[in-house]
């Protein structure tokens, strides 16, 4: 495994309290394989992001679970050897990537900075693996790219720029969060084909996060859907389409329309802060199929395919890759278990 995150909690300090964002989460990440996490603004994709390198923003903690990196638990590396890890074996492309970007300073020292902060002292080598790097990632013209400014870079070609500088270093792993949400669909289908070749090419696994199921499907082999903090299903992209397991996996595809709110959107519920402070299912204040038992608890995981999670190709690590809940498709909802679309008429 690349990645493994057992039981990852993370809570937002106000005052004297701590209030519960994320909730106990587990979830792995194999050699060379790209993993979605999907979920509605607020549910808490981009706090599990930021918890993996270590960047949580101040008042926001991690209140437990383990996260291991290449086999090591990064909870116990000093804030040092975090920053060493960060941009070599491990980085990260946001949704707004001129913010990432220093506008005082052109693109190409940008990235040969990335090279030169891991080591990397021949001048001539690093322009070298500059200009190559902005070929992978179809930047056109890269000597004239390498001279230019951000705001020379239209959108698309910024993201190829933060494209470039996160995987430089060939990193084992890349995290994406919501990075073609900001763009136009002509960009966003081509980052998505870049970040596929990137995979590809450098074996780059990827955790892809986004709002957007459509653009997921395009990307991932396998799925985590994610809601108020917890991860409420999961399981190959493909299955979850075809039958998702969990009440609002079903309402996110649109595929049945739900009830009682007939093509109305789901309205926000931010994690943790609005809405159930209780440990049951957290949906259930706007699930139609809601029973007493999906209050009193959160339900266990149940599904189909509870064989090894990663036997499906070479690029897959074998390996025991789940103790956390049963591998394959499963889902935290008490209809997962039944049959066929039991209870839900
Ligand atoms: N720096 C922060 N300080 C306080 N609350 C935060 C901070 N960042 C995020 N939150 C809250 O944590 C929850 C999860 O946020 P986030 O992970 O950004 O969601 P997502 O990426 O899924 O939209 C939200 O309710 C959000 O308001
Ligand atoms: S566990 Fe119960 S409340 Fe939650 S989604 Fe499933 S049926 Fe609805
Ligand atoms: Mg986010």
């Amino acid at each position: 495994m690349v990645l493994d995150v057992r039981g990852l909690s993370v809570g937002i300090k106000r005052g004297t309290r701590c209030f519960p964002v994320i909730r106990d989460i587990s979830f792995g990440i194999a050699r060379g394989e790209i993993l979605g996490l999907v979920g509605e603004s607020g549910c808490g994709k981009t706090l599990t992001a930021l918890s993996i390198p270590g960047l949580l923003p101040p008042a926001v903690e991690q209140t437990g679970g383990t996260i291991r990196f290449l086999g090591r638990d990064l909870g116990a590396r000093s804030p040092r050897e975090l920053s060493r890890i960060r941009g070599r074996d491990l980085s990260m492309v946001f949704q707004e990537p001129a913010a990432s970007l220093n506008p005082l300073q052109r693109i190409g020292v940008q990235i040969a900075e990335v090279l030169r902060l891991h080591g990397e002292r021949d001048a001539a080598l690093i322009r070298r693996r500059v200009l190559d790097m902005m070929e992978h990632v179809g930047l056109p013209d890269p000597e004239r790219i390498f001279r230019s400014y951000p705001h020379q870079l239209s959108g698309g070609m910024c993201q190829r720029v933060m494209i470039a500088l996160a995987v430089i270093n060939r990193p084992r792993l890349l995290i994406a969060d919501e990075p073609t949400t900001a763009l136009d669909l002509p960009a966003q289908i081509q980052i998505l084909s870049l970040l596929r070749k990137t995979n590809q090419e450098l074996g780059t696994a990827i955790l892809f996060i986004s709002h957007d199921l459509s653009v997921i499907r395009r990307l991932c082999g396998r799925l985590l859907v994610m809601y108020a903090g917890r991860i409420v299903e999961s399981g190959p992209v493909e299955a979850i389409f075809r039958k998702p397991l969990h009440e609002y996996t079903r309402l996110l595809l649109g595929s049945i329309p739900s009830r009682d709110r007939k093509g109305r959107p789901l309205a926000t519920i931010p994690a943790g802060l609005k809405g159930r402070a209780g440990d049951g299912c957290p949906f259930a204040p706007r699930c139609g199929y809601a029973e007493s038992r999906c209050e009193a608890a959160f339900p266990e995981a149940a599904g189909f395919d509870a064989g090894p999670a990663y036997e499906t190709g070479p690029a897959y690590e074998t390996g025991p890759a789940y103790e956390t809940g049963p591998a394959g498709h499963w889902a935290h909802c008490v209809l997962a278990g039944r049959g066929k679309e039991a209870g839900r008429g």
